[in-house]
């Protein structure tokens, strides 16, 4: 018989035409989505990715609570004129301890998936405060009140607890020390000892007084911690080195 004919037949049916849609999206969609159960199966193995500490993840609860999303974007995608603007596209694995995460939809500010370390403490204190004073053309709403407001840290632990029940691996010393971590984080190295601190996060983790205000850990110096850190993690040198060695291990295949 010839094709056409049967597919006369699904044109003619509309009920049966609609069962035939339902059963091939359901096979498309099964085919896209079963895999992300295995969610180690697509997170690339890079290194340096780690949980936040708890500053920066302070900084991040008041990144969710000001929806600083509904304006910027972190995620870069794999296009030539993205990667040249914001630098290497964006992994999974970054944004694994995300939760929820902040890939958002909407860019009326630039993408921030990497803009730890673009800029100083200092500029990032003067543009919160006021946008305009550093890029004239801004519409970006100023968040000079973030200066006064002392940063909830006491109840830290608790969203280390939270986090750590859907897969964040914090351990229970990470827990007992939350709060504390984040007094050192603020304070830094020059005035309290973050031995501890870099024992549970790394070498890397930067410690010092974000806002310029040494007397408050303000919610200004959570926020940027969070942002200071964004993109940093993987050194994409490193994951270089992982990608070639695994190439060569499927070429010896
Ligand atoms: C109404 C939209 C809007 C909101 C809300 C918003 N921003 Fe922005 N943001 C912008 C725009 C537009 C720019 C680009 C101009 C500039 O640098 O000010 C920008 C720039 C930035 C930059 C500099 C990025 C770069 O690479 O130069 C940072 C950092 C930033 N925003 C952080 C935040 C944070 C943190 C929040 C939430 C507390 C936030 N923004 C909320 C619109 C917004």
């Amino acid at each position: 018989m010839n094709p056409l004919k049967k597919h006369e037949f699904l044109e003619k049916n509309s009920v049966v035409l609609l069962i035939a849609i339902i059963v091939v999206v359901l096979i498309g969609g099964i085919v896209e989505i079963i895999p992300l159960f295995r969610a180690e199966t697509v997170i690339e193995r890079v290194e340096g990715v780690r949980p936040y500490t708890p500053l920066e993840l302070a900084g991040y609860n008041i990144y969710l609570r000001e929806g600083c999303y509904n304006c910027h974007s972190q995620q870069i995608r794999p296009l030539r004129d993205e990667v040249a603007r914001y630098g290497h596209y964006s992994l999974a694995a970054e944004s694994m301890y995300d939760h929820p995460f902040q890939w958002g939809s909407k860019r009326t500010g630039p993408d921030l998936a990497r803009v730890g370390k673009k800029y100083s403490d200092e500029w990032h204190v003067a543009h919160m405060m006021d946008p305009r004073s550093v890029v004239p053309e801004s519409i970006m709403p100023s968040y000079g009140f973030l200066m006064k407001k002392g940063a909830k840290l006491h109840d830290l632990d608790d969203h280390l607890k939270a986090l750590r029940m859907v897969g964040v691996p914090y351990t229970d010393e990470m827990i007992a020390n939350a709060e504390k971590d984040a007094i050192r984080q603020a304070t830094g190295e020059a005035v309290t000892d973050i031995s501890g601190l870099t024992a549970r996060y790394g070498e890397a983790v930067a410690a010092r007084d974000f806002d310029g205000q040494p007397k408050l850990i303000s919610e200004m110096d959570a926020l940027i911690a969070y942002l200071q850190v964004l993109g940093t993690m993987v050194d994409f040198e490193a994951t270089k080195q992982i990608e070639a060695e695994m190439n060569a291990k499927e070429a010896q295949k």
